[in-house]
Order: structure tokens, then C-alpha cells, then sequence
């Protein structure tokens, strides 16, 4: 009988190691054998460890389970899918995945994250065969009529970055992954690299043959140990498999990949001094021009995307630009995997084509705020996105959409939160956050920020309100305007949206939260 355990680190977090331990456990003393596959999370964030049986009747759920609970489940017969409190029925068929499209997440919580031939059952290599086929232009045209777009955060075409590389001559170009998962309430890219880390590997080596590039990093943040070990378990299963290094797939082509670790910067999620530090020097941001697509690595042509732009390419390349394009709205093309954070009660990852609404996101997938009181706010994008108000709930997801309100979607994070809300504080940490993260080589970021957090606490004050405004404004568009990179150009997002739409939070009589 076939269990599953996430090895993921939300569920591992929530004792899943320990869970696992007590399956062999109570199964030894049964006398019955159990096999444990350690997949990746499905992204039902509040049911971990959510473990499933494999059954004739399909992959039977049951969580959240702790240690506790094993021995009850065992005498609950949930070996044969037999009925408990925590039964939570199939998993396919879980309202959660209802209306979702897991094109990128197909295989996460499905299959053995390490297994290269459980891979393959499940479609896997397919891109990277069809790609070592075909001409390398015809690969990145593929991927230029997707539409997919940077999904870091940017939005750029990734078919005309990977173009700009093809088309410069080099020596040696380089695939770099942005896996420096920075924003606050993300994890898309960390629970892809622990419950399907091929579909990167394979992403990335499409890549190489599409640009010319024989060797490929991932970047890595340090705070995933986690992602770490599967990627580097992955890698080595792949090398063994043949879909890594000399003679790829049975071609003539190579690809060599290897996971540098970060130390923990924010700023260096940013391009430039992500580049910097797997040179080995010091995080700071990078003059552009030259862009990264001409100069980057090593002086040397580089496709920088992030995990989740990679892992998509295998669908695109294997399926077709059409099957990927025809998801989305707009210029918005494919889907998005979305992540709820914060104050929800149902927080975790829906995978969804570009167009639903974020009031859809809260209340039909998140079920409304964990506390049961009513959502104020949601900050979308990360620490550098906008405070978002119940009014603006309506807006589809769709880059472009979000950008006409003067909000961002960046990496597909939401934070929720509830009435208890002061968008003040919130405002203040923005700044504080900058202040803190800035790599100082800007003024308007560097020396901004910390202006910022002052003015913020004048305000709280009550001292001088009209001024202080008009002071935190202008050092906002100082800022938007001046900063050399996102992080202090960005930082005015989350201030400037929480002074308009929440000015009763700033006002002399400042609202006492509820
Ligand atoms: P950007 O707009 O400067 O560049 C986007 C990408 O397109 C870069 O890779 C750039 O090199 C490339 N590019 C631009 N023009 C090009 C051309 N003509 N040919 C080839 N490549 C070209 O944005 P940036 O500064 O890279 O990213 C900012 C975004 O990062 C923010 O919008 C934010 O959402 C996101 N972000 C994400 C975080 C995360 O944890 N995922 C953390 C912090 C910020
Ligand atoms: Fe560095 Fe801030 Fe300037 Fe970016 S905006 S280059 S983080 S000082």
C-alpha cells in the first residue's frame, strides 16, 4: 500500500517528518507494508500534512494529521480508505481544485518529486525531446507566441529575452534561475522546486538549446533548505538519467546545471546583483544598460528568468504556444499560480488563467478572512506591491488590469488582511523594509527610506499632519522617479496606496483599529 507524505516545507513545518516516522511505525506493529512516497505539497496550505492513501478507488486524503492522529487512522482502516475525522475524501476531487488550471503545477503533490521515470509517466522530458529536435529559433519563436511573460514579477516577453541571447554571439552564454523567492507571502516557486524540481531542470535545459547556452545555475535562497535538497537530489537523478550533461536526451548537446545558495539579501532577487553575487562579489545593483540578455554572467549573454517562467516552458514546448496561449485575457497570457497568505482561511495555491477576480480569489478559493472578521485590505505583489481596498476587489487578475489601478500582481502574492488592519504601520514598515534591504548604491532609496519612516512617525504624531503629507508625497516621487531598481522605486507602491484609499488611518483623529 502506497502512502504519501509531503516533503514539502510547509508540511514538514506543520511536524510531516514526524507524521511519516509514525506511519512506519504503527504499520510495523500491524504487520502490514507500506510504501512512503515523500511527494511535494497540493497546496491546501491548511490541511498539512495532508496524507493520501493510494486506493482503488483513487489517492484517498486525510488531514491535517498530526503524530497523534496515526494510530485512530490505522484503526479507521484508512489503509482502505476507511472513514475518519480528518477524511477529506479524494483529493482530485476536492472543491480546491474546482475551476483551477494546473498547467505548470500538474504534476506537484501528484508525483516523487525525485523519481525521474515517475516524472516521465507523467509527460515529463517531453519538452526537452521535442526541443532537441527542433531549431533552436523555432524553440524561442515558440515560446514567443505563447505569451508567456516573466512571471518574477516584470512581466517581460520571455520569448524576445530569450531572442535578444540568441541573437548575440558568444563563446559561452549562461541560463540563470532567479530562485531568490524574496517577496513576503510568496512561496510558488519554493513548493514547485520541492514537488516537481524536473520540470525547472527541464525548463532550463530547453532553454539552453533554445539560446545556445550549455550551462545553467539556480540561485537560490538560502532560507530554503528544503528546496535545496530536492533540487540537488534532482539533479543528480537527472545527470544519471541522461538529461543532464554531455549528450542530453541521446543528442549532441550538453547542459551542465548546478544550485548556488544565496545569503539572504533581498536585493539580490534583483537581476543585477543576483548576478554580482554568483560572481561572487558583494550584492549591488548593476548599471542597465548593458541588460543581462547582452551582458550578463561573466560578462557573458545570460536568459535570467524566475522558477515558475522556467518551469512553464516544458508545457509550452510540449503541448504548443497555441495550447498555452489560449489561457488568459489580454496580453496576459496562461495562467498564474497564486498564492494566498495572510489573514485566510484557506490559504495555498491555485494555479488559474489570467481573468478571475481577486474577490473570487478571497472568498471562493480562501473562504474569507481566518479571523471571521471582514477583509480591509489585500497587498498584492509583495512587500513592494499596493494596499488594495474592498472597492478595487472586482479587478481581474491580469498585469494589465492591476497596473490601471496603480497596483501590481509581481510575483502572484496575496496577503489578506483583516479590519484589524493599520494601513499606517503598514505604511511605515514599507519604508522600514527599504531602509533595511536598500544596497545603498542610490540616494533617493538609501537615504529616502529612512527619511520616510520619520516623516511616517511625525505623522503618527499628529505633528504638522498637512506638511508631513505633502513631504511623505514628494519623497515618494522622488523615489518612484530616482531609484536606480525596483526596491526603492517601488517602495512609494505600498505607501502612496495606503494613504489614498486608507486616509482615515493618517487622519489627527487616526481611526483605533477595530
Ligand atoms: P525590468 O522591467 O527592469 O526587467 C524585466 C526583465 O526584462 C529583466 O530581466 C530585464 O533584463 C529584461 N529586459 C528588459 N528589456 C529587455 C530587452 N529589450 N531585451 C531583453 N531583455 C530585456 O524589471 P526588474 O527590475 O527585473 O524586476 C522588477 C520586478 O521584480 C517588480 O515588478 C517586482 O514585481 C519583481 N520582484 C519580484 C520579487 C520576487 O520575490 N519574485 C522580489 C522583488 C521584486
Ligand atoms: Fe540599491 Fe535601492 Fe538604488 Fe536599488 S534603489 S540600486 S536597492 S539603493
Amino acid at each position: 500500500i502506497t502512502l504519501y507524505v509531503p516533503r514539502d516545507a510547509a508540511a514538514i513545518s506543520m511536524g510531516a517528518d514526524k507524521v511519516a516516522e509514525a506511519i512506519r511505525r504503527e504499520a510495523a506493529s500491524h504487520d502490514v507494508d507500506v510504501r512512503i512516497v515523500r511527494n511535494g505539497s497540493r497546496g491546501l496550505l491548511w490541511l498539512e500534512p495532508l496524507v493520501e492513501v493510494a486506493t482503488p478507488a483513487g489517492r484517498i486524503a486525510y488531514g491535517p494529521v498530526t503524530e497523534g492522529d496515526v494510530a485512530s487512522l490505522f484503526a479507521a482502516g484508512w489503509l482502505h480508505g476507511g472513514d475518519h475525522a480528518l477524511r477529506q475524501g479524494n483529493i482530485e476531487q476536492h472543491p480546491w481544485f474546482a475551476n483551477q488550471q494546473r498547467l505548470t503545477f500538474a504534476r506537484v503533490g501528484l508525483i516523487d518529486p525525485i523519481d525521474t521515470s515517475n516524472y516521465a509517466a507523467h509527460g515529463g522530458w517531453k519538452g526537452l525531446r521535442r526541443a532537441l529536435g527542433m531549431a533552436p529559433a523555432g524553440v524561442v519563436q515558440a515560446i514567443t507566441d505563447s505569451g508567456l511573460r516573466g512571471r518574477g514579477g516584470a512581466a517581460f516577453p520571455t520569448g524576445i529575452k530569450w531572442k535578444t541571447v540568441l541573437d548575440t554571439p558568444a563563446a559561452q552564454k549562461y541560463i540563470v534561475c532567479n530562485a531568490d523567492e524574496g517577496d513576503s507571502g510568496t512561496f510558488s516557486d519554493r513548493m514547485l522546486m520541492e514537488g516537481d524540481p524536473f520540470s525547472l531542470i527541464e525548463g532550463m535545459a530547453i532553454a539552453g538549446i533554445a539560446v545556445g547556452a550549455t550551462r545553467g545555475y539556480i540561485y537560490l535562497r538560502s532560507e530554503y533548505p528544503h528546496a535545496l535538497r530536492a533540487l540537488e537530489e534532482a539533479i543528480t537523478a537527472a545527470y544519471e538519467a541522461g538529461w543532464l550533461g554531455a549528450g542530453i536526451g541521446d543528442s549532441h548537446r550538453r547542459f551542465d546545471l548546478e544550485v548556488r545558495r544565496g545569503a539572504g539579501a533581498y536585493i539580490c532577487g534583483e537581476e543585477t546583483s543576483l548576478l554580482e553575487s554568483l560572481e561572487g562579489k558583494r550584492g549591488q545593483v548593476r548599471f542597465k544598460p548593458p541588460l543581462p540578455a547582452i551582458e550578463g554572467l561573466f560578462g557573458q549573454p545570460t536568459v535570467i528568468n524566475n522558477v515558475i517562467t522556467l518551469a512553464s516552458v516544458p508545457f509550452i514546448v510540449t503541448e504548443g504556444a497555441e495550447a498555452y496561449r489560449d489561457y488568459g485575457m489580454g496580453r496576459s497570457r496562461g495562467t498564474l499560480p497564486l498564492q494566498l497568505a495572510g489573514n485566510i482561511k484557506h490559504g495555498g495555491l491555485v494555479e488559474r488563467a489570467f481573468g478571475l477576480t481577486l474577490r473570487e480569489l478571497l472568498y471562493d478559493y480562501g473562504g474569507g478572512s481566518a479571523s471571521g472578521r471582514p477583509i480591509r485590505a489585500v497587498q498584492v505583489g509583495g512587500p513592494l506591491g499596493a494596499y488594495m481596498p474592498e472597492s478595487q476587489f472586482d479587478t481581474p487578475i491580469d498585469y494589465e488590469a492591476f497596473a490601471a489601478v496603480g497596483a501590481m500582481l509581481g510575483h502572484g502574492g496575496i496577503v489578506v488582511f483583516d479590519d484589524s488592519v493599520d494601513l499606517l504601520e503598514q505604511a511605515r514598515y514599507a519604508m522600514e523594509f527599504c531602509a533595511i534591504e536598500s544596497c545603498g548604491k542610490c540616494t533617493p532609496c538609501r537615504i529616502g527610506s529612512t527619511r520616510g519612516v520619520e516623516v511616517i512617525d511625525r505623522i503618527a504624531a499628529r505633528l504638522d499632519r498637512d506638511r508631513q503629507e505633502a513631504l511623505l508625497r514628494d519623497l515618494c516621487e522622488t523615489m518612484l522617479h530616482g531609484s536606480l531598481c525596483a526596491l526603492g522605486g517601488m517602495t512609494p507602491y505600498p505607501v502612496l496606496s495606503a494613504l489614498n484609499h486608507f486616509p482615515e488611518d493618517f487622519s489627527p483623529e487616526r481611526r483605533a483599529p477595530a
